[in-house]
């Protein structure tokens, strides 16, 4: 548990936050005194995240968005915007595996990995930079926008042609956006985790060749989700004023050679 107030103040959404990474990362990011959106397509589950997060003292709110219908962001953010405040944190959380040898792989299955993966983060991003520059937020220490890539940005995971080709894009749009709103203070940054096991992944590690790959890890084990928080608070926070277009890579060492 991380005990801040670091971002006391700020609204802070997280796309995918009805399980694994981004129901952990909402509550991060309240601890840290953020009043955070939880936004997902199940909403009994961004609900029932929220409520705990009202229930051990937080500032929470849940809202649906299906981040694949870019008809939906826009109108999401001004709602929020509206009953809330302007966002001046987003986490681009939302994802999916996109699993698929590239010989079987389907024209469906392509697209669900880049809407998701890629076209719903950029529209996110383009939503909360639009918020953040009318917010004009500069005074208060600028915007943050932390796209959750994977070290499958850099780094093949076998398998994964389509995730591997999602997550190289979300890499160089975190560059190329943080490049053009430099100047209006937003930092955009990128958060490249290992393996931490959620509903993306917990049937490959199942398998007998999912624990062969965890015992080839150099620490022959899987990460926890708070081996994450640090480098979260750090680019959504204070921390990233200076910080903008770097992808940070927390995999405890699953991407060595
Ligand atoms: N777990 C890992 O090892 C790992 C490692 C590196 C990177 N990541 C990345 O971390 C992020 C979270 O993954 P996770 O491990 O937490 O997986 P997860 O447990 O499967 O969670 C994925 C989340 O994304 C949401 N989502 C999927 N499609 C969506 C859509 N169209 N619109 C809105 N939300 C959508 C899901 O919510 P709904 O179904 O309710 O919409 C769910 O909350 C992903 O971007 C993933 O690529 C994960």
């Amino acid at each position: 548990m991380v005990a801040e107030t670091t971002l006391k103040g700020k609204v802070a959404l997280v796309t995918g936050a009805s399980g694994g990474l981004g129901a952990h990362f909402a509550q991060v990011l309240a601890e840290a005194g953020a009043e955070v959106v939880l936004a997902a397509r199940r909403l009994d589950m961004v609900q029932a995240g929220a409520a705990q997060i009202i229930d051990a003292g937080g500032l929470a709110h849940a809202r649906a968005l299906d981040v694949a219908k870019v008809e939906q962001i826009g109108p999401l953010f001004d709602e929020v915007a509206a009953s809330i405040g302007p966002v001046s944190v987003l986490i681009n959380n939302a994802g999916v595996g996109g699993e698929g040898r590239a010989l079987e792989l389907t024209p469906e299955a392509w697209d669900q990995a880049f809407n998701v993966n890629v076209r719903g983060v950029f529209f996110c991003a383009q939503a909360a930079a639009r918020q953040m520059i009318a917010a004009d937020l500069a005074a208060s220490g600028g915007g943050r926008i932390v796209n959750i890539a994977s070290i499958a940005a850099h780094t093949v995971l076998p398998g994964l042609s389509a995730y591997n080709a999602s997550k190289a894009a979300v890499g160089m749009m975190t560059k190329a956006l943080a490049r053009e709103w430099a100047r209006h203070h937003i930092a955009v940054n990128a958060l490249c985790p290992g393996y931490v096991e959620t509903d993306i992944n917990s049937a490959w590690f199942a398998t007998e060749n999912g624990q062969k790959q965890v015992r080839g890890f150099p620490r022959r084990r899987l990460m926890e989700a708070a081996d994450l928080d640090a480098a979260l608070l750090m680019l959504a926070g204070p921390a990233a004023a200076a910080i903008t277009g770097t992808l940070v890579t927390v995999d405890d060492g699953q991407s060595l050679p």
